[in-house]
């Protein structure tokens, strides 16, 4: 029996990749850099399933180009904006991600972002590296308060509710917005919720957790940012254009807002010549919040586990659509 031939778009966490390796024949594309979008086309002529990254354009065409004997698409991420999900599901393919493994670790990084805008590590850092420090100064690197002050978080899933729990033990006032109230989280995390005005108005933080969707596709713009407190902080490390980057420029130019600190950006990587880099008021990391080593060897165990299962014509442990699953036995 001829073995399924698998394609892997990069170099995953050991784990995984010997998990995928045991099922059939492996190409994986070795270089640090994603495979360019007509070469992954190429690549995936003819493969039985897909292990694919957020950095990956997945569309229709990439889709038809497969063929139709491709029994899965496994993306290792949680994220999955980059797959074109109704066209997997047209044909029939199941497409599968990796939630819940990286709640903890994002949150974290999520936290570890808000306590560095506030406390403008990365900029001392940067001044103390540059010679520049010379004695403590009563009035140098101010920053507002974390403890006690008002957090709004924007999309209250997993993560959301991961730095509500950790804004618990920093006192916190918390806000929410999400398209449905959630009153369970709400007494867990003694959160209120708030349309996105009042979120906006009263939140001395904002942080970005909704997927990116046709609705959240520049959700803070110009207008949004005039709604933020003057010395508020944005934090995302949802999706890059969640936030118009040109707007963001502006709001932070002009001390419409005091800072932000961000994981992701529009586009990513961020050009070299991007304003938002000129900046001193935004840190920016480069889409790294899963990564620690427990989380991404997680991820990518949960990756390879859904595309096993898909090979084996099995339901994917974590499917995004499980729709597939009906009309096959239609
Ligand atoms: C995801 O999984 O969607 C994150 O953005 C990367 O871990």
């Amino acid at each position: 029996m001829t073995k399924p031939r698998i394609f892997v778009t990069r170099l995953i966490p050991e784990k995984g990749m010997t998990m995928v390796r045991q099922e059939g024949d492996v190409e994986v594309w070795k270089d640090p850099l994603p495979p360019p979008y007509e070469t992954l086309v190429q690549k995936v002529k003819g493969i039985d399933a897909l292990l694919c990254l957020l950095t990956d354009k997945i569309d229709g065409n990439l889709i038809a180009a497969i063929g139709p004997q491709v029994k899965v698409i496994s993306q290792m991420a949680v994220g999955y904006d980059n797959i074109d999900i109704a066209a997997a599901s047209a044909r029939g393919i199941p497409v599968g991600n990796t939630p819940g493994v990286l709640t903890d670790t994002t949150a974290d990084f999520a936290w570890a972002l808000l306590m560095s805008a506030a406390r403008r590590v990365v900029e001392g850092d940067k001044f103390a590296r540059a010679g520049k420090w010379k004695t403590w100064g009563p009035i140098d690197f101010l920053g507002p308060d974390v403890t006690g002050a008002t957090l709004g978080i924007v999309g209250f899933g997993r993560i959301g509710q991961g730095l509500a729990k950790r804004a618990q033990g920093f006192d916190m006032r918390i806000l929410y917005f999400d398209k449905k109230r959630n009153p369970e989280a709400e007494r867990k995390y003694r959160a209120q919720y708030a349309d996105l005005k009042t979120l906006l108005g009263e939140a001395d933080f904002v942080s970005l957790h909704t997927t990116l969707s046709r609705e959240t596709y520049h959700l803070m713009d110009d207008a949004r940012f005039k709604m933020m407190k003057p010395g508020g902080v944005l934090i995302n490390t949802a999706r890059g254009p969640v936030v118009d980057p040109e707007a963001l420029h502006r709001a932070l130019s002009s001390g419409t807002i005091a800072y932000a600190a961000i994981d992701v950006t529009e586009p990513e990587p961020i050009r070299p010549d991007d304003p938002l880099l000129t900046l001193d008021n935004i840190v920016i990391a480069p889409h790294i919040a899963s990564a620690s080593f427990q989380t991404r060897t997680r991820m990518a165990e949960m990756a390879a586990a859904n595309l096993i299962a898909g090979l084996k014509g099995e339901h994917l442990p974590n499917c995004v659509n499980p729709q597939v699953y009906l009309s096959a036995s239609l």
